[in-house]
């Protein structure tokens, strides 16, 4: 039994788990499960996130599998950490939603018949990708390679356009920066800032030149809604 995650929401029903190893290709079979699943809860959630959707799902998983198989991550457990990730973000609209979404992904993990032993390690990387947590509590591989594939969702062409559709007229564009360089600082592995360099100075060049010719206009006070302040 490993520690605990400190008490919050549900979080100490999620042990830390010993590693798991790289396993081979029977991650496979899970996709369709996990995506059917997914697409079910969240077609049941009360608040859904646009920019929480399955095209952002399919995006990170992308990631996750590339940065996964060139770490020797268990692709096994992170086909599920990314698929339920999110599932808590369509219940709330806040940033520390992944012990929410570790919740919601416990019945659905045992209804497929996922391996029990893998379990564990899923729900961590689960709870533990969301910006409530600091880059040291991620002590797995899996957990680190979802945080950073789901944080790079944030960066270039995409990033802006989920930034402005979440964001634009509603914060400053100072908050956007801010939330930009937050992400950046919090990328755990070598191989995720590589990736994330081009479209980081991509994103931020775009919200500085925005500033500039934009002014006050859209620079307005911050709204403290909470609404949509995570990825
Ligand atoms: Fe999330
Ligand atoms: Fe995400």
């Amino acid at each position: 039994m490993g520690k605990q995650i400190p008490a919050m929401m549900g979080r100490d029903t999620v042990d830390e788990p010993a590693d798991v190893g790289a396993t081979d290709a029977a991650w496979r079979r899970w996709l369709p499960l996990l995506r059917e699943a997914m697409l079910t809860e969240m077609g049941r959630a009360p608040v859904p996130s646009e920019s929480h959707g399955e095209d952002h799902i399919d995006r990170v998983w992308s990631r996750v599998l590339a940065l996964g198989e060139e770490l020797g991550a268990d692709l096994e457990v992170l086909a599920a950490a990314t698929f339920l990730h999110d599932l808590g973000r369509h219940h709330v609209r806040d940033e520390d939603h992944g012990a929410l979404s570790a919740e919601l992904a416990v019945p659905i993990l045992e209804r497929l018949g996922f391996p029990a032993e893998k379990r564990a390690p899923t729900l961590f990387a689960i709870a533990r990708h969301d910006l409530s947590f600091d880059d040291v509590d991620r002590t797995t591989l899996e957990s680190r390679i979802l945080f950073d594939a789901d944080k790079l969702d944030t960066f270039g062409v995409v990033g802006v356009t989920r930034a402005i559709r979440s964001w634009y007229g509603r914060v400053g564009i100072d908050f956007i920066l801010g939330q930009l360089d937050r992400r950046l600082a919090l990328l755990s592995l070598p191989q995720s800032r590589r990736l994330a360099a081009d479209d980081y100075a991509f994103a931020r060049d775009f919200f500085v030149r925005l500033a500039d010719q934009t002014g006050a206009s859209v620079a307005g006070a911050y709204v403290e809604d909470r609404e949509d302040r995570t990825a």
